[in-house]
C-alpha cells in the first residue's frame, strides 16, 4: 500500500491568511524532516527533480532570495533567477508580460517578491503556475512568519501560550502582519510595541495587545521580534530622528539585562545595528537571529515540496 502524502489546503502560498493550523503544523513537521536532511553530509534529495522554479525579485533581498535558491537546489529543482533591476522591466515591460515570458519557458512555480501589496494574488489569477509570495509590499511575507514561528517552536517546544512582542515599524512591515496571523493560529499571544505613528489604526481588528512603552512590553513577553525601520517605504517623517527612535525603542544590553526574566530576541533582518538593536544584543546568547536564517531553508524546502505535492 502506498503511503498517503498529506496535502496543504491551498494551491499557492500567497499569505498566512490562507493557511489553517493543520497546514502550518504540516509545514513544520515536513521542515523537521528537511532539517535532518540538511544536517547530513549529503544535503540533497531528489524530491523536485521534475519541477522548474523561477525566482523573480522586483525588490532587493539577501536572506529570502538565497534561502529559496538553496532550498530549491537541495530539492534538486531546476531554477531560473530573475532580478528586475537587470531585466527588461526597466524598458516598460509589465508584470504579466514578464511572467508570461518566463512561463513560456515551461516553469511550474514562481517565487516572487514585489514592492506592491497583492502582486502575488494578481499573478495567481492570471497564470497557471503555483505562486509563492516572497514578500509583497507592506502586506505579507509568509515564509518569514513560518520560519519565525518554527524557530520559537524549536526553542520552547511549542508556540501555543507563548507571549511574543513585535517591536518597531509595524505600519510598513509585511513581517508583522504575517507573524501576527501565524502566531495567533498557533495559539500564541501577540503584542505590538512602537510609537503611535508606526502602529496601524486597524491593529485592534487583529486582536493583538498594543503597548507604547518598550520596557513594559519586554517585561510582558517571552520573545521580542525587533523590526527594522523601513525608511524606503516612508514618504513622510513618522518620528523626529533615528537617534530619538533608538533612544525610545532601541534594544540594548543594559535594558535586556534589567528585565525580570531571560527573553529570546529575534529579528527578520536586515539589521540596522545601533538603531532598533545594538550589536551586543544581536550577537548575545539570547539572540536566535541566525537560527531563524538557518531554519528558513528547511521551511522553504517544506513549502515548495508540499506545494509540488498539490500537483499530483
Ligand atoms: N527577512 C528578509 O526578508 O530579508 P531580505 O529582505 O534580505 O530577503
Amino acid at each position: 500500500m502506498t503511503e498517503q502524502v498529506q496535502k496543504l489546503s491551498t494551491k499557492h502560498l500567497l499569505g498566512i491568511k490562507d493557511l489553517n493550523r493543520n497546514d502550518i503544523e504540516l509545514i513544520f513537521e515536513t521542515a523537521d524532516n528537511f532539517k535532518n536532511v540538511l544536517n547530513r553530509p549529503i544535503k540533497k534529495v531528489p524530491s523536485l527533480r521534475d519541477i522548474t522554479i523561477a525566482n523573480i525579485f522586483f525588490e532587493n533581498s539577501t536572506r529570502t532570495k538565497l534561502s529559496f535558491e538553496l532550498a530549491e537546489k537541495r530539492l534538486s529543482a531546476d531554477i531560473i533567477n530573475f532580478a528586475a533591476s537587470s531585466s527588461s522591466v526597466s524598458k516598460g515591460e509589465t508584470l504579466i508580460d514578464t511572467v508570461n515570458n518566463i512561463l513560456a519557458m515551461k516553469v511550474d512555480m514562481v517565487v516572487m517578491r514585489h514592492p506592491y501589496a497583492g502582486a502575488g494574488v494578481f499573478l495567481s489569477k492570471h497564470i497557471n503556475a503555483q505562486i509563492v509570495n516572497a514578500g509583497d509590499g507592506a502586506h505579507e511575507h509568509p515564509t518569514q512568519a513560518l520560519l519565525d514561528a518554527f524557530s520559537i517552536r524549536e526553542r520552547f517546544g511549542d508556540v501555543a501560550g507563548k507571549k511574543v512582542v513585535i517591536v518597531g515599524d509595524v505600519l510598513h512591515s509585511r513581517v508583522a502582519l504575517s507573524n501576527i496571523l501565524c502566531l495567533q493560529k498557533l495559539g500564541a499571544e501577540v503584542m505590538v510595541c512602537g510609537p503611535t505613528t508606526l502602529i496601524p489604526k486597524y491593529i485592534f481588528t487583529l486582536g493583538v495587545k498594543v503597548e507604547h512603552n518598550l520596557i513594559k512590553a519586554l517585561n510582558w513577553c517571552d520573545v521580542a521580534n525587533m523590526l527594522r525601520i523601513q525608511l524606503e517605504r516612508q514618504d513622510i517623517k513618522f518620528f523626529p530622528s533615528l537617534r530619538e527612535y533608538s533612544l525610545m525603542y532601541g534594544l540594548n544590553k543594559k535594558i535586556l539585562d534589567s528585565l525580570d526574566k531571560e527573553i529570546i530576541i529575534m529579528h527578520p533582518g536586515p539589521i540596522n545595528r545601533g538603531v532598533e538593536i545594538t550589536s551586543d544584543v544581536a550577537d548575545s546568547k539570547q539572540s536566535i537571529i541566525l537560527d531563524q536564517v538557518e531554519n528558513g531553508v528547511a521551511i522553504r524546502m517544506a513549502v515548495l515540496y508540499l506545494l509540488a505535492n498539490q500537483r499530483s
